[in-house]
């Protein structure tokens, strides 16, 4: 029922947020009218726990489909600097509330750069996020790329 739908047209109209060629929906929640929970500034996150955040926001807009997560790590201000749409999550909340994946891991990179707070998911664009406070602040979309030599190396459990 809610998993089943998938709306591509929804992704079209936006030149940073490419169509992609497999889409699968993983939780449908455009029923709510605003993104469930946002995250909540708090300036003693630490560098690390922004950084595993940075990775988390990628897993759930790019790799996993996933509204729930990926909202509740951007704050109310969200400043968009992409041209025809407004600040803040609601504007954006009818483009991502179907849960749909974008790309694999493997075929998207990922980066946050601690020494500016900012966060970069590449896909068939580049899109490049700024933290402050724990939470995504701020996007920009044209002409990014992802300073690879600078990228946050998380800690690992796998060998
Ligand atoms: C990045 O964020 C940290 C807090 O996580 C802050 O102390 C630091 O000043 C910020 N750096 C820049 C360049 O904004």
């Amino acid at each position: 029922m809610r998993f089943a739908t998938l709306f591509v047209g929804a992704l079209a109209p936006i030149a940073g947020y490419a169509a992609p060629t497999e889409l699968a929906a993983r939780e449908n929640l455009c029923s709510l009218k605003s993104p469930p929970a946002l995250c909540k500034p708090d300036p003693t996150v630490t560098v690390e726990e922004t950084a595993l955040r940075a990775y988390k926001f990628y897993r759930a807009f790019v790799v996993d489909g996933d509204p729930r997560t990926m909202f509740s790590l951007m704050d109310s201000s969200y400043i968009q600097h992409h041209a025809g749409y407004a600040s803040g999550p609601g504007a954006i909340w009818s483009l991502f509330c179907n849960g749909n994946k974008i790309g694999s891991e493997k075929s998207t990179a990922w980066c946050f750069d601690a020494a500016t707070n900012m966060s970069y998911a590449q896909y068939s664009t580049t899109d490049r996020w700024r933290w402050v406070d724990g939470c995504v602040h701020e996007h920009w979309d044209q002409n990014e790329r992802i300073p690879k030599d600078k990228c946050y190396k998380l800690p690992t459990t796998t060998p």
